[in-house]
């Protein structure tokens, strides 16, 4: 008797280990169509025709009359007109309560998103006018939700250009 429960134990462990590889070939197919789907989606923001680059940047960054909603058919934009900011050369910090729209205004900065109405100006360029490498290459983000990978700090900074750049 016991002889023959090893000898069942013996023949459900392989089946058992090719359910496990099913399932998870079925996770693989699952996340690679999710990866395709991504890469084959044109993006909504683009490039102008002759997009400018920038050559040195001050980082002055100016927000007139940005008018801002997530979805065409929202009533309540982030933003309304209101009066231009300017961060100058020393800076501007962006304070508010939750889901006010501060990281909705760096969002608009980097062109993750363009604006409705209104202008992000860069150093005098409109954000829309630059290459979006150009511009991306000129601003850091910090997120406040963060993933990092392993390695060091330094290594997750340079996660897109490991090698430090020697010219703008
Ligand atoms: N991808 C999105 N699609 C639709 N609505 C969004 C999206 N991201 C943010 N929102 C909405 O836009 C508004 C502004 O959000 P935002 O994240 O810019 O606020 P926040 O000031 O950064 O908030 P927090 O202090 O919590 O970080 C919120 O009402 C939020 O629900
Ligand atoms: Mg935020």
């Amino acid at each position: 008797m016991r002889k023959a429960c090893f000898y069942v134990f013996l023949f459900l462990g392989p089946l058992q280990e090719l359910s496990d590889l099913f399932e998870r070939y079925a996770n693989g197919m699952a996340c690679a169509q999710r990866i395709f789907l991504m890469l084959d989606t044109r993006p909504e923001v683009r490039d102008a025709d002759e997009p400018t680059r920038l050559g040195h940047v001050r980082g002055e960054v100016s927000f007139n009359d940005v008018v801002f909603a997530y979805s065409t058919r929202s009533t309540t934009p982030v933003y309304r007109p209101s009066r231009p900011h300017n961060s100058g050369r020393r800076g501007i910090a962006i304070v508010g309560p939750t889901g006010h729209g501060k990281s909705t205004l760096v969002q608009l900065l980097t062109r993750f998103y363009d604006v409705t109405g209104g202008s992000v100006t860069l150093d005098g360029h409109d954000v829309r006018q630059l290459a979006q490498d150009s511009l991306r290459r000129h601003v850091g983000v910090v997120l406040q939700d963060n993933v990092l990978f392993s390695g060091n700090i330094l290594d997750n900074l340079r996660l897109a250009a490991p090698k430090p750049r020697t010219s703008t």
